[in-house]
C-alpha cells in the first residue's frame, strides 16, 4: 500500500522585514544578508498569530469535509508552542471542527519536530488504512532584536495529510535517522529567544548530512543521480546549499545542473519568508513543487530534516500520477504578494509587544491581520481564539 503526502499547503503571516531595510539599520553590508545568508524577507507575526494560530490557517484551505470526518490524528510538532502541557493541537482540533474521537498530540525536537509526525503518521496509516492524519509544523523563530541570528528568523506554518494512495508523493520506506546530544541551538523554557551557538549549528548541520548520506548510500541503492531534486531543512537558503554542496562533485554535470536549479527553486518561498523551524524542510517542497513545471509523475525527490539537538534524518518519496492537480501554486504567491512590509522601527516596536503572563486579561481590540484564525487575547491565563 503506498502512503504519503495527499495535500499539501503553507501559512505565512501577513507582515514581513526587507532584509536590505534591515542590513542598513544595522550598519551590515546588504549583500551579507542578500548572498551571504541568502534572505530576500523576513516573515513576522502580528500579536494576533502564535503557533497554534498559523498551524490552523496552514490548514483550513486544505481540508474538505471527507478529510475532516476521517482524520483521527492530529500532530503538531512545534518549538514554539504556547502552553507547557496543553497540546496546541487540542485548540486546532476545535477551529477547524475535527471529528471528536481523535486522537491530538504535539510533538517537540526542533526543527525536526514535523518530520517525527509525519513518519508517525506514515505508520499509523499503515495499521489504519481508512484513517487520514493532520501533520502540521508551525513555528516563530526568535533569536532577538540586533543578535548575530536575527536575519535568520522568520514565521509560518505548514499542513500535510497523511493518507493511503497519496495523491501528491508517496513516502518510501528508506529513512536514515540520527541522534546526537549536542547544543548547537536550544530555548530554555523560561527564554523566549534562543541560545544558538551559530557557526558550530552550521558545521553540525552538514556533518549530521554527511553522516547520514553515507549510511545511506551504504544501506540503499539509489545515488545521488536518482534524485530529480534534495530538498533541506532551511533556516536560511545558503545553508543546505551548503550540505548538497558536499555531495554534488559524485555526479555527471548534467545532474549537477538539475540538482542546483531545482535546490534554487525549493529555496524561493524561504528567501521570502525566512526559518520557520519545523515547517521549513516541507515549504522547500512546497517550493519545489509550485515552481518547477518540468516535474513528472515518478520522480524521486529526497528529504533532509534537521533538528538541532540533534536529531537528523533523510528519506525519499515520488511524484504520483496527476499531483499538478494538487498544487496550490497561485494561493501561495496571492498570500505573499499581499503582505505589507514594516519598516525597521516598526518591527522593534511589535518585536517587544507580548501578552501579559500575570493572568490579567487583555483583549486585541483592532487588528491590522486578516487571517482567518487570529487569536484575540487571553483571560486568566487562556489564550482566546477566533475563526472569523
Ligand atoms: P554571522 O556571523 O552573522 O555570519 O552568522 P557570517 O560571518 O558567518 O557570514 C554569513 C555568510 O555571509 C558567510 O558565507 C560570509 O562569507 C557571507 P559562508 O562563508 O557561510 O558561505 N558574507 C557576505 N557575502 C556577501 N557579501 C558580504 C558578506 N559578508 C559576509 N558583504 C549565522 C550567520 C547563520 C551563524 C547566524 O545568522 C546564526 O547564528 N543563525 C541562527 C543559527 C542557524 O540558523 N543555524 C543553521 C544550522 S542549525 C539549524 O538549521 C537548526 C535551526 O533551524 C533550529 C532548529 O533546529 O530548531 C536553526
Amino acid at each position: 500500500m503506498k502512503i504519503g503526502i495527499d495535500k499539501i499547503s503553507f501559512y505565512t503571516p501577513a507582515f514581513y522585514v526587507d532584509m536590505v531595510e534591515l542590513a542598513q539599520a544595522r550598519g551590515i553590508d546588504p549583500d551579507k544578508f542578500t548572498i551571504g545568508i541568502g534572505q530576500d524577507k523576513m516573515a513576522f507575526p502580528p500579536v494576533t498569530q502564535d503557533s497554534v494560530t498559523m498551524a490552523a490557517n496552514a490548514a483550513l484551505s486544505l481540508l474538505d469535509d471527507v478529510d475532516k470526518e476521517k482524520i483521527d490524528l492530529i500532530i503538531l510538532g512545534t518549538e514554539s508552542g504556547i502552553d507547557q502541557s496543553k497540546a496546541g493541537a487540542v485548540y486546532i482540533h476545535r477551529l477547524l471542527g475535527l471529528n471528536p474521537f481523535a486522537r491530538s498530540i504535539e510533538i517537540k525536537e526542533a526543527c525536526y519536530g514535523a518530520t517525527a509526525g509525519i513518519q508517525m503518521a506514515k505508520e499509523y496509516v499503515a495499521n489504519h488504512p481508512e484513517s487520514k492524519v493532520l501533520v502540521m509544523g508551525s513555528d516563530i523563530a526568535r533569536y532577538g532584536l540586533d543578535t548575530p541570528g536575527e536575519s535568520t528568523q522568520g514565521a509560518g506554518a505548514v499542513a500535510v495529510l497523511i493518507t493511503k494512495d497519496p495523491r501528491v508523493i508517496a513516502l518510501e520506506d528508506d529513512n536514515v535517522f540520527l541522534t546526537g546530544d549536542i547544543m548547537d541551538f536550544w530555548r530554555p523554557v523560561y527564554s523566549e529567544t534562543a541560545v544558538v551557538n551559530g557557526k558550530y549549528s552550521t558545521e553540525q548541520y552538514i556533518q549530521f548530512f554527511e553522516t547520514i548520506w553515507a549510511e545511506y548510500q551504504r544501506k540503499f541503492t539509489y545515488s545521488l543521480a536518482d534524485f530529480t531534486a534534495i530538498c533541506f531543512h532551511l533556516p536560511y537558503t545558503k545553508m543546505g546549499r551548503k550540505a548538497l554542496n558536499t555531495v554534488i562533485d559524485s555526479v555527471s554535470s548534467e545532474d549537477q545542473e538539475r540538482l542546483l536549479e531545482n535546490y534554487r527553486l525549493s529555496t524561493l518561498y524561504s528567501r521570502q519568508i525566512g526559518n520557520i523551524y519545523t515547517g521549513s524542510l516541507y515549504l522547500s517542497v512546497i517550493s519545489l513543487l509550485d515552481h518547477q513545471t518540468s516535474l513528472k509523475a515518478g520522480d524521486r525527490l529526497g528529504f533532509f530534516s534537521y533538528g538541532s539537538g540533534a536529531v537528523a534524518e533523510f528519506f525519499s518519496g515520488t511524484l504520483q500520477k496527476n499531483f499538478q492537480d494538487y498544487i496550490t501554486a497561485k494561493d501561495h504567491q496571492d498570500l505573499l504578494d499581499k503582505r505589507k512590509k514594516l519598516s525597521i522601527s516598526e518591527y522593534e516596536k511589535r518585536f517587544n509587544q507580548q501578552l501579559p503572563t500575570d493572568g490579567s486579561t487583555m483583549k486585541i481590540e483592532s487588528t491590522d491581520d486578516p487571517a482567518e484564525i487570529v487569536l484575540t487575547g487571553i483571560t486568566e491565563h487562556m489564550r482566546q481564539y477566533l475563526k472569523k
